[in-house]
């Protein structure tokens, strides 16, 4: 299909684009570059030969599908009756609600306005229930495959849903474990307490099932760009280096406080001990019209923590490491790259135990969590906060 790469309402390159591999055959023309996605534009202005280019931009759009390394990606796949999640990402023109990103038929004169998500309603039920429920139900209504989860990123099960006429994320949690969506709503209110801007994660219960529920961070006029695509354009030095890089090409962009921002993402994770900050989990919000850097994106994603992978009936483990950038980093060591950590007022995270142990316990029955475990878990926060203290105080 000869189409053309569109970014909202701009024309970015014509192509074709062949569904069977979910791939560019050819590039015909490129028209404004600026437009393309953050990490194109990077290989396009590296000089790179026309098939590397075609080559990159099928990569590119091919990861805007599901992951082969999503949660009971065989059971998804089998309820949408479709073999691979490639086959998802022409059904709705490629079109996302992180970004906006499209594919337009060459000689069509479909317009963004028209089918966009973030305006436009998409058929919600069938998805969210092949995606988070146990039923076996096979997706008849080919309107159900045209939504914005045929280009979500990430491990957990999620679908994206509306609710009054917002668009919320909901996120199961891995496998058998339900701790994620909790973890999400401690790290909401920790940020909440400390002034940290985030994404709101909400507990929600789907048939039976926990689950945790967030609004959109992105409107029709920005898009989310990952600090892996910023630092796709990045020479490489040695991680330390390349954080205090990627701060300045922030700074340099005109975000403000960027490293008090990055900072604050750091003292969450070491205060819920997350594992999981890997550079696709933060990043930047971009203005899709002006091409401004708007800001550093809301802290999202913070449910891998709290020693989810450890957890032990017998004993308590404080154990596991986070992410430095791209490093794996003790806690101990992330927490030193705060340059003044006396700006946390450590005093708003008071009762902040009691107020989890609450939650923790008002799900008990859906949860099946023991006594012991969430006990164990407020020990574990009780434990950082101690620790965040004593640095505050030294
Ligand atoms: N609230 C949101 N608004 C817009 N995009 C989001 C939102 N939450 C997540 N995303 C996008 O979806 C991707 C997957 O979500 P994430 O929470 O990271 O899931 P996972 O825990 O499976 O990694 C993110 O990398 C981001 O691109
Ligand atoms: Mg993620």
């Amino acid at each position: 299909m000869k189409c053309i790469l569109m970014n909202k309402n701009t024309e970015v390159l014509v192509a074709e684009y062949d569904s069977a591999t979910s791939g560019f055959t050819h590039v015909y023309e490129v028209k404004n570059i600026d437009f393309a996605p953050y990490i194109i534009k990077s290989f396009y202005s590296k000089g790179i030969d026309n098939t590397t280019f075609r080559t990159n931009l099928s990569v590119w759009f091919k990861a805007r599908g599901i992951p082969s390394w999503r949660d009971k990606l065989d059971i998804l796949l089998h309820r949408l009756n479709i073999s691979a999640p490639g086959e998802l990402l022409d059904k709705a023109f490629g079109l996302s609600l992180s970004d906006q990103y499209w594919l337009k038929p060459y000689d069509s004169n479909v317009s963004y306005d028209s089918i966009n998500f973030f305006d436009n309603d998409f058929e919600d039920v069938e998805f969210t229930e092949a995606s988070l429920s146990n039923s076996s139900k096979i997706i008849t209504n080919e309107a159900s495959l045209k939504t914005p989860n045929n280009t979500t990123d990430g491990m957990l099960k999620k679908a994206w849903i509306i609710e009054n006429g917002t668009r919320y994320l909901l996120k199961a949690g891995y496998k058998n474990e339900t701790l994620q969506p909790f973890n999400e709503v401690l790290a909401s209110e920790i940020c909440k307490r400390l002034g940290f801007n985030h994404v709101e994660y909400k507990i929600d219960i789907y048939k039976d099932m926990v689950v945790s529920k967030c609004p959109c961070f992105i409107t029709k006029d920005t898009e989310f760009i990952t600090c892996n695509q910023i630092k796709s354009s990045m020479k490489r030095h040695n991680n330390i280096n390349d954080y205090e890089d990627y701060i300045r090409v922030l700074e340099e962009n005109g975000i403000a406080n960027a490293r008090e921002k990055m900072e604050n993402m750091y003292i969450l994770d070491f205060l819920i001990m997350n594992e999981d900050r890997h550079l696709n989990n933060f990043g930047i919000i971009r203005d899709v019209n002006t091409l401004k850097w708007l800001d550093v994106a809301p802290i999202f994603d913070n449910g891998q923590s709290l020693n989810i992978k450890y957890y032990d009936e017998d004993e308590v483990h404080i154990s596991g490491s986070g992410r430095l950038f791209y490093e794996v980093q003790s806690f101990g060591e992330i927490i030193k790259l705060v340059k003044n950590i006396k700006r946390i007022d450590i005093t708003k995270l008071e009762g902040l135990t009691e107020w989890f142990s609450e939650l923790l316990h008002e799900y008990q029955d859906l949860t099946g969590y023991s006594d012991t475990r969430i006990a164990r878990l407020c020990f574990i926060i009780d434990s950082q906060i101690s620790k965040l203290k004593k640095l505050i105080n030294v």
